[in-house]
């Protein structure tokens, strides 16, 4: 067993944990809400061996999937390790096997032509079945009960893309799950793959069309009437990843595009709109459209977010050097330019959380991870390595925003929203929540937030008696869903 590197990527909070456990019957510290019954399903890169290079990054870890099961106020934690193909193969070999982030040109010769994805971004509920995603791959089905890994899913062999995102839409109206896979032919190709899967889970349809330029495209929206896909300057290049180099670097310099199509529509009635250069967003709040104008709610920064990304790139600046904005983005279809509006809507942030039942449409909140001015330097931690210490609401129709801020010394995950069954209650927030309590030594804990007053903290919560490395995203599962799993 080698030793990890001493970068941002595996120390602090990032350092790796490497540990499948399970423990019941979690102390609650005050009230836990009625309303909070069913399964918090996480995502958590944990890298289970150390790293061929140095160089390696927190995005390249191996999935866990992680999950508190709440009901009755009893809560239950549980995390395993997604059996993906590499982490089978590594795990054999006791030893890394897959080299640098997503360049296969640095592997050992023994695995090539596997499977390198980590299934380690985000966990995905259709259909009653449960799924870890990265976009990279395929998915790779998990049994909700056991956390078993089930194997890679290909929609029983329809799907023709290599890929499938992390950021999958789900209407809750139809049911239906709006999705896509870039590099859908192989590596560095400009194929986009646009899939929608219906009720049951099965593949209706998959359009595939071709991006501007290979970009990382790691999330899209769906208004009712539209399909929309963000594309930021962040490329790839063959022969850069044959050297052995980076899969993404970003390019100040190049233009943005969105390209709109008809959700239900083929490709060929694609319109592509001409954005800012340099702009980089991870993740869109929300998108709706009202006939001929469509909105798109995203969380916009004037370059890539991920230092190695922009570094790749020739850009050399400091994380707060970074500028951004909750952004409006404004299209107007039934003009013929290929321009669109922008407006601020809100402070910088990122990891943003709507209500289920408000995907695609008008929305009147929505929440996401920001920095709390009195919360001291960020934690060292995350995929990004400063982890956020705030949470913020926004009321995207009369501007207000509230913050649940952290003091310092303190750093929160992505939260997920819960329906409440109070006719006029907003819901309640799930997140985990990290302490520093000495150098290198972290404590962590779940907490339950009323999603109507966020600036109140916490109404309940649950120490956790080990060790967590930083989530990326989470979803949360009712018990009405979870009696609904596929057999
Ligand atoms: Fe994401």
């Amino acid at each position: 067993m080698g030793v990890f590197p001493q970068t941002i990527h595996f120390t602090g909070l990032n350092t790796p944990v490497r540990i499948e456990t399970s423990v019941r019957n979690l102390p609650v510290i005050g009230a836990m809400p009625p309303d909070v019954s069913g399964a918090f399903f996480r995502a958590v890169p944990d890298p289970a061996h150390a790293p061929m290079h140095d160089d390696d990054v927190v995005l390249s870890g191996d999935g866990m999937i992680s999950r508190f099961r709440i009901r009755d106020g009893h809560v239950d934690y549980d995390i395993r390790y997604v059996e993906t193909e590499r982490y089978k193969l590594e795990r054999e070999a006791r030893r890394a096997l897959f080299g640098r982030y997503r360049n296969p040109y640095t592997d050992d010769p023994a695995v090539a032509g596997r499977d390198r994805t980590v299934a380690n971004t985000t966990p995905v509920w259709h259909a009653g079945r449960l799924f870890m995603t990265k976009e990279d791959g395929l998915a790779y089905e998990i049994d909700p009960e056991t956390l078993a890994t089930i194997g890679r899913f290909d929609f029983h062999g329809a799907l023709r893309s290599r890929t499938f995102t992390a950021h999958p839409r789900v209407d809750p109206a139809t049911g239906e799950m709006f999705f896509f896979g870039y590099e859908a032919s192989g590596l560095c190709s400009r194929d986009i793959a646009y899939g929608i899967a219906d009720a049951d889970g099965n593949l209706v349809s998959e359009h595939w069309f071709e991006a501007p330029y290979c970009a990382s495209v790691h999330d899209f929206a769906i208004t009712g009437r539209y399909a929309i896909f963000p594309i930021f300057p962040t490329t790839a290049d063959h022969d850069r990843l044959k050297a052995g180099g980076a899969h993404w670097a970003h390019q100040q310099d190049l233009e943005s595009w969105v390209g709109v199509m008809p959700r239900y529509g083929k490709a060929d009635a694609m319109r592509w709109f001409k954005g800012p250069k340099g702009v980089s967003a991870f993740h869109i709040v929300n998108a709706f459209d009202d006939g001929d104008t469509v909105h798109l709610d995203l969380c916009l920064t004037d370059t890539n977010a991920f230092a190695f990304m922009r570094e790749a790139g020739g850009i050399h600046r400091q994380p707060w050097e970074i500028q951004g904005a909750l952004t409006r983005w404004t299209f107007d279809l039934a003009q013929s330019a290929d321009t669109f509006e922008e407006r601020p809507i809100g402070p910088p942030g990122d990891l943003p959380r709507l209500r289920d039942a408000d995907q695609g449409r008008p929305y009147r909140f929505a929440f996401y991870c920001s920095m709390n001015p009195q919360g001291g330097p960020p934690l060292p931690g995350g995929p990004v390595g400063a982890a956020f210490n705030a949470i913020l609401r926004i009321e995207p129709g009369n501007g207000r925003v509230e913050m649940m801020g952290l003091p310092p010394e303190m750093a929160i995950s992505e939260p997920v929203h819960i329906e409440s069954a109070q006719a006029g209650h907003d819901g309640w927030l799930l997140a985990v929540v990290d302490r520093r309590v000495a150098e290198e030594t972290f404590e962590s804990e779940l907490w339950v937030i009323d999603a109507g007053d966020i600036a109140a903290g916490a109404v309940a919560r649950v120490p956790m008696p080990v060790r967590m490395r930083p989530q990326v995203h989470g979803v949360w599962v009712s018990d009405a869903q979870l009696a609904m799993r596929a057999l």
